[in-house]
């Protein structure tokens, strides 16, 4: 038996027992004092981008098209993220930065300009658009066989029915850590806090259709910790800092936490990360806030078996997923 951390020989239903079995607040239990697994993503999310930058190294050209309307710092980042991986692999790119007026029918425009032109394999509209422009309207008016988000209508409906093309990024790139750590789904009760169309809806739809016992909850859900205290495998999404306590978590389960949230109120980072405060404060000090996800990491740690961090988890495989999406949009344009 193997219990190093971060490695794949860990035994995680032995580590998930022995959470199940020592239960709340870090009791010594009977097999010994395990820690939580931190669920590091950079290692798979390399190994995703080397497999695509292989195929492309192979002669494929490939070409994404990156869209950012108005002046999100957060957009910003995120686009200039996914402009970076595609140099990484060897993907050409296009980043169309649109000023905050834009209006919707000028992005129709632009949509369908990039639909029209054939050395364009893959489409990606960042969201969210400024208020005046109709967001459904714009997803809906990317080709499908574009849409490397997996947003369009076409391609939710695919997956809903169980024959996915293009998945959505976020959740596709959970479903590839807890396969390469070796997590079982089948049969498990899952539970998805947030229905968004870009993680919470796919990510229920993908735990289904390997047969997990799927739970969407959202703001509307009565007594949430009572749901989410069921759950085997907890995916949160909700954008709320910290907000998934102790007491909302299964002792053992696998915790998936897909929030990007900055936090710079001092008392708030203590509260948060318990024993790497201090550190976190560091990262205050020097950017002016640190990123905690959805889930209050310190109080996870007591009582998950499995923990993805913020920053370090979920995030990199989003990207990851989005060189994969926009390969698979190439092949299959070439087909
Ligand atoms: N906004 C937040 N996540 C995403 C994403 O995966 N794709 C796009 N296009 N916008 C986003």
């Amino acid at each position: 038996m193997s219990l190093q951390k971060g490695t794949k020989s860990i035994d995680h239903n032995l580590v998930i027992a022995d959470r199940q079995f020592g239960a709340w607040k870090g009791r010594k239990s009977a097999i010994g004092n395990f820690k939580m697994i931190k669920l590091e993503a950079a290692e798979l999310a390399a190994k995703i981008k080397e497999d695509v930058k292989a195929e492309i190294d192979g002669g494929l050209r490939v070409c994404l098209a990156a869209v950012r309307v108005g002046d999100d710092p957060a957009s910003a980042v995120y686009v200039r993220n996914k402009i970076r991986a595609c140099e990484e692999v060897g993907i050409r790119s296009e980043h169309h930065a649109l000023t905050e007026s834009t209006s919707g029918a000028e992005l129709l425009d632009l949509v369908a300009s990039l639909n029209a032109r054939d050395d364009v394999d893959g489409i990606l509209v960042q969201l969210p658009l400024p208020r005046a422009i109709n967001e459904t309207a714009i997803i809906e008016a990317i080709n499908p066989a574009k849409d490397v988000d997996g947003f369009h209508p076409v391609n939710a409906g695919k997956l809903a029915m169980g024959r996915p093309v293009f998945v959505p990024c976020t959740p596709a790139g959970i479903m590839e850590l807890l396969d390469d750590r070796g997590v079982e789904i089948r049969g498990v009760n899952a539970c998805v806090v947030g229905r968004s169309q870009i993680v919470g809806r796919p990510m229920a739809q993908l735990l289904l259709q390997r047969d997990a016992t799927v739970t969407i909850c959202h703001s509307r859900t009565r007594d949430l910790a009572a749901v989410t205290r069921t759950a085997d495998l907890l995916v949160v999404a909700i954008g709320r800092a910290g907000f998934i306590r102790g007491e909302h978590i299964k002792p053992g389960a696998v915790v998936i936490d897909v929030g990007m949230n900055k936090v710079s109120d001092s008392d708030e980072v203590r509260a948060l990360f318990g024993s790497e405060a201090e550190k976190r404060l560091e990262v205050v000090a020097k950017r002016g806030a640190t990123l905690v996800g959805d889930v209050n990491p310190s109080e996870a740690a007591e009582v998950a078996g499995m923990l993805t961090p913020v920053p370090g988890g979920v995030g990199l495989l989003t990207v990851a997923m989005l060189m994969k999406n926009t390969l698979n949009a190439a092949r299959l344009r070439r087909q």
